[in-house]
Formats: structure tokens, C-alpha cells, sequence
């Protein structure tokens, strides 16, 4: 089967997930369908419990579903040649914290029988590329939280899979190495690479991903292009030069920004009004806007009403 450029690199029709513990049945998905195509980066959300790690396991062929169906590039979930193409990043590191770096590579490296000299050299370029090179023989027990979490990335990496599935993946991890794995995913959206991610960092799925979906107590509550599920919002941004004259920045309430600039938040009516003004001063509008639900208050705002769903 070939895979076209827009085809679905993921699509889950009508499935449901049952774990039994204890004689207990505790729902894991509840009759959800989805689909990702080719180049999106879709973050899964949802609070603790919600389903996303569930969902991720079913489509690595790591649980069955109990109904429905799921593929992945077009296959099966457990058929070798889907799973060939897919790097995954568990929410929980599985790495021997006895072996070094390289050794711990080389041996996922053998997983995909990938030939040993490629090899050699796509772990030196990941190393660099998350700039852990240097720390290519010291023992993963010797490695922050951080520099593990970049091994196991690159771990998904190594065979450059077409679809990245990221469970959770700057959880626990300082800003700064939040960043740095950010701008990994960002560079790996650039490059047209399709991602799935689960997050709690709302800002992140913000800054990262085009497509959402929403799970809460297994059912999928939304699901879509960011830009279609976001409300638009009544306000405009608008974004001036430094320039913009003291009485002008009082009467609109604007704030200065990190550069200098003036930022103010103006209604639909003002629109006109404000621009005539900066314009008569001569001022440099560098941005403006309409604004937009976060996706922080989007999340809020679809909790808060599931209940009644
Ligand atoms: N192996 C298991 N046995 C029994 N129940 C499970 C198992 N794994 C998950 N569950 C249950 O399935 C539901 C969904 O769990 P899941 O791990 O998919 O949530 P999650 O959205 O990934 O949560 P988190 O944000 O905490 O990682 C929860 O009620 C959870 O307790
Ligand atoms: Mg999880």
C-alpha cells in the first residue's frame, strides 16, 4: 500500500479500551476515532488518567483494543512494517542506567538492523545535535533527568522514523532542557516530520502543535486544527515602536514588552480611532492582531463543561 501525501499516518476508528484489575473493569479509551495526517504535529491533552498513554500503547501494538480499529501508516499497529516506521519516547525511561550512552544506542541501533558503521555515525550526529556528545561513554546513571530523557529520544530517533509518537516528553525536566526538547520537535514539524504528543504544559501544546484532541475519562471531548477549535476573541493586539507617545500608551492601557515595544489590547471600535493617532505621530505598528483563545483557557473551558456532555 503507498502512502499519499495527505493520506492518514494515524487513524483510530471507534476504539475502546477495557483494562480488568481485580476483577475491575476501568475504562482506558471509550469509542474514540481520530486520524493525523502526514506533517501535523498533534498533541494529545488531558488530565492524569485521561487516556493518552492508553491510546499511545494501542498504537504501538503495546494493548489490543477491546472494539474498533487502528492503523498506522495504513497497517495494523503490530505489523513490523508499521512499526519500522515509528520512534517512540515512553513516558517512563526504560533505559539499563548500567550502559553508557553509545552502548545503549548501539543496542537499539540492532533492533532495526541498522548497519553498524550508519549507525556509529547517526548516534555521534544525534548526540551533538541535543549536544551531549562529550558524555558519549559516561553510564546513564551518571546523566540528569534531562540528558537521559535526550538519550531516549534519540533512542526513537535512530532508524529516522516517519512518525514520532512523544508521550509526555519535557515532563519533569528544567526549562532549559524544556526548551531544548521543544525546539527539537519544532525543527522535526520544520522538516515535515509527523508528530504525536501528549502534554500537561498547555503552552507547549500551544507552541508546538497545529492539530488537538482532548480526552477526558477515555472519550475524546474535542478534536481538530488548533486554529478551528480556539475561539476568536472580541480584542485585537496591537504591537507599536518604543516611539508611541506617553498620552497615547496611558489612554489605551499599553505595557512595554522585554524589547521596549508597546503593546496594547484594543476592542473592534477603537480599531480606527488608534490608528489615525499613530499615524499622525508617525509611529511603527510592527504587529497586530486579532486575538485568540489560549489554549490553557480552551482546555478549562472544555472540562469544565464535560460533565454535561
Ligand atoms: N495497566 C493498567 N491496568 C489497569 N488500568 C490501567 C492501566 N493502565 C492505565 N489504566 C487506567 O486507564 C485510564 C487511562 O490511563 P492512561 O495511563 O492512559 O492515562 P493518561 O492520560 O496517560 O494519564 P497521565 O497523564 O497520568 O499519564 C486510567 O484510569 C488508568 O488508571
Ligand atoms: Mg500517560
Amino acid at each position: 500500500m503507498t502512502i499519499g501525501h495527505d493520506s492518514k499516518i494515524i487513524e483510530l476508528r471507534n476504539v475502546t479500551k477495557i483494562y480488568k484489575k481485580n476483577g475491575k473493569k476501568i475504562t482506558g479509551l471509550n469509542n474514540v476515532t481520530f486520524s493525523v495526517k502526514r506533517g501535523m504535529v498533534f498533541g494529545l491533552l488531558g488530565r492524569n488518567g485521561a487516556g493518552k498513554t492508553t491510546a499511545i500503547k494501542l498504537l504501538l501494538g503495546l494493548l489490543h483494543p477491546n472494539k474498533g480499529e487502528l492503523f498506522v501508516l495504513g497497517r495494523p499497529p503490530s505489523d513490523v512494517k508499521a512499526k519500522q516506521k515509528v520512534g517512540y519516547l515512553p513516558e517512563t525511561s526504560y533505559l539499563d542506567r548500567e550502559f553508557t550512552a553509545k552502548e545503549t544506542l548501539l543496542f537499539y541501533g540492532r533492533f532495526f538492523k541498522i548497519d553498524k558503521a550508519v549507525l556509529l555515525k547517526r548516534i555521534d550526529e544525534l548526540l551533538s545535535m541535543f549536544g551531549i556528545l562529550g558524555y558519549k561513554d559516561t553510564p546513564i546513571s551518571a546523566f540528569s533527568k534531562g540528558m537521559a530523557q535526550k538519550v531516549a529520544i534519540i533512542q526513537a530517533l535512530l532508524h529516522s522514523p516517519e512518525l514520532l509518537i512523544l508521550d509526555e516528553p519535557t515532563s519533569g525536566l528544567d526549562p532549559i532542557s524544556q526548551r531544548e526538547i521543544r525546539d527539537f520537535v519544532r525543527n522535526e514539524k520544520d522538516k515535515g516530520k509527523t508528530i504525536l504528543l501528549s502534554t500537561h504544559f498547555l503552552d507547549e501544546a500551544e507552541g508546538l502543535c497545529d492539530h488537538l484532541g482532548i480526552l477526558h475519562n477515555g472519550r475524546l471531548l474535542r478534536y481538530g486544527a488548533k486554529d478551528k477549535l480556539l475561539q476568536i476573541r472580541s480584542t485585537y493586539m496591537l504591537r507599536t515602536s518604543e516611539q508611541c507617545p506617553a498620552d497615547i500608551i496611558k489612554k489605551y492601557q499599553g505595557t512595554k514588552n522585554t524589547a521596549g515595544e508597546i503593546e496594547i489590547r484594543i476592542g473592534l471600535n477603537e480599531k480606527k480611532e488608534i490608528f489615525a493617532q499613530l499615524k499622525e505621530h508617525k509611529v511603527e505598528i510592527i504587529e497586530f492582531y486579532r486575538e485568540r483563545e489560549r489554549v490553557s483557557d480552551f482546555f478549562s473551558r472544555v472540562l469544565l463543561g464535560a460533565d454535561d456532555e
